[in-house]
């Protein structure tokens, strides 16, 4: 346990580069080989290069949320991440890659099994992560002893033009400090990370908003290990057999296990209470005034936050509300951000306006049932 604290670290005074995504195109669809319409984006994408070729972390946007990046082939390099993370040595990394062929490169025969082909080819590149066999290439600390790897092909133009100038693929977990909610501006991976790391490039707000989607097409039958950009809707007609796990089955072993996507850490935490409040509860605005009151015998409450998908009530002066939008996309977009935003005004509970768990409702229900600590079902 002590290990983790004593690791030295460097301190750095971390830069904050804008980039700018809309001057990014590719050559074709499978590659990550940018033409960069602006000198100042290749100069940011340059100094990014240079300090991960020294083997440095940086801060990364993707489609989904940010990254803290490394070179997934040095396994100095991906110290770094967790050190800068405080993240458990156990809990292995997604490598994210910028072509198939460099996927490839890290498959055993570079076979890519043949049940991820058309997958790939519908959802790459994207929000989707794929578990493959593991070739001796990539090193234990990615992927913490276990047979296989995690590897995704990220759309944002400026990880996916990072990834193809560094020529090596990149280990990226989320860019927060562990047990936080994930990024999904530059000013919350500056805000977690900040003296920890060199740079963070800023790419603006993730698009997606929750993590991408863990799929195991290796095991049979294959199944989500964690739902994500990618939906079960979006994949099933391509999986006819597709479980999610813990909705259609769990595993005792999984459950053990730290590459099960966010069961064996606590995840996604901010510092006030969360009580998620299902979808199926009627009055939202009633029933928290009950809980509040509940949670008043115990707990001083001074300021309180709503993420509400309806405005059922105008809620009390001192309380802050932040509006989710109306469909399951517009949720998950703002999902970490209004959590953030309402531990940065220091509310002493969150109280949360479930949604339903069709296409992108899964993640972020998925999310928030671990970011609970009530849950309020009937
Ligand atoms: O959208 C995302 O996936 C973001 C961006 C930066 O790409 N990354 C991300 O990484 O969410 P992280 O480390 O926060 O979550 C990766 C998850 C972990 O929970 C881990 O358990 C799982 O992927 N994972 C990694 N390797 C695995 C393996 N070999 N088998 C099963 N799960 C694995
Ligand atoms: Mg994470």
């Amino acid at each position: 346990m002590l290990s983790r604290f004593v690791r030295t670290m460097s301190s750095f005074t971390t830069r904050v580069i804008p980039v700018d995504p809309a001057q990014f195109s590719f050559k074709s669809k499978n590659t990550g080989e940018a033409i960069i319409r602006s000198t100042a984006d290749e100069a940011a994408i340059d100094q990014a290069v240079q300090a991960l070729r020294a083997g440095e972390a940086v801060g990364m946007p993707t489609e989904t949320v940010y990254g803290l990046a490394a070179n997934a082939l040095s396994a100095e390099a991906v110290q770094k991440i967790f050190a800068a993370k405080n993240r458990p040595q156990d809990n292995p990394l997604i490598v994210h890659v910028s072509s198939l062929a460099m996927l490839e490169e890290l498959l055993p025969n570079k076979t890519i099994p043949p049940q991820y082909i058309p997958v790939l080819d519908r959802f790459w590149p994207g929000a989707l992560t794929i578990i493959v066999p593991s070739a001796s290439i990539v090193p234990s600390a990615v992927t913490c002893g276990q047979p296989t790897v995690a590897v995704r092909f990220p759309s944002h133009p400026v990880a996916r033009a990072l990834i193809a100038k560094c020529g090596f693929p990149l280990a990226a977990p989320s860019a927060n400090a562990s047990g936080r909610p994930s990024p999904t501006l530059a000013s919350h991976v500056y805000h977690d990370l900040q003296s920890r790391i060199p740079l963070v490039l800023d790419g603006g707000p993730c698009d997606v908003g929750v993590e991408s989607t863990v799929l195991d097409a290796v095991r049979n039958p294959p199944a989500i290990l964690r739902p994500g950009g990618v939906t079960y809707e979006d994949l099933k007609p391509l999986l006819p057999n597709l479980q999610v796990y813990q909705k259609h089955f769990t595993d005792k072993q999984l459950e053990l296990a730290p590459t099960t996507p966010g069961m064996k850490y606590r995840h996604y935490s901010p510092d006030a209470l969360v009580v998620l409040v299902e979808d199926t509860v009627p009055d939202f605005d009633a029933r928290c005034a009950v809980e509040l009151d509940a949670l008043r015998q115990s707990h001083t409450i001074a300021k309180v936050g709503y993420l509400r998908t309806r405005s059922e009530a105008s809620p009390d002066e001192a309380d802050l509300s932040v509006a989710m939008g109306s469909s399951a996309d517009q949720f998950a977009q703002a999902l970490f951000r209004g959590l953030r935003s309402l531990d940065d005004q220091q509310v002493d509970v969150i109280f949360v306006q479930g949604i339903s768990e069709e296409k992108e409702g899964m993640a972020v229900m998925n999310r928030l049932r671990k970011a609970a600590s009530r849950i309020i079902a009937q």
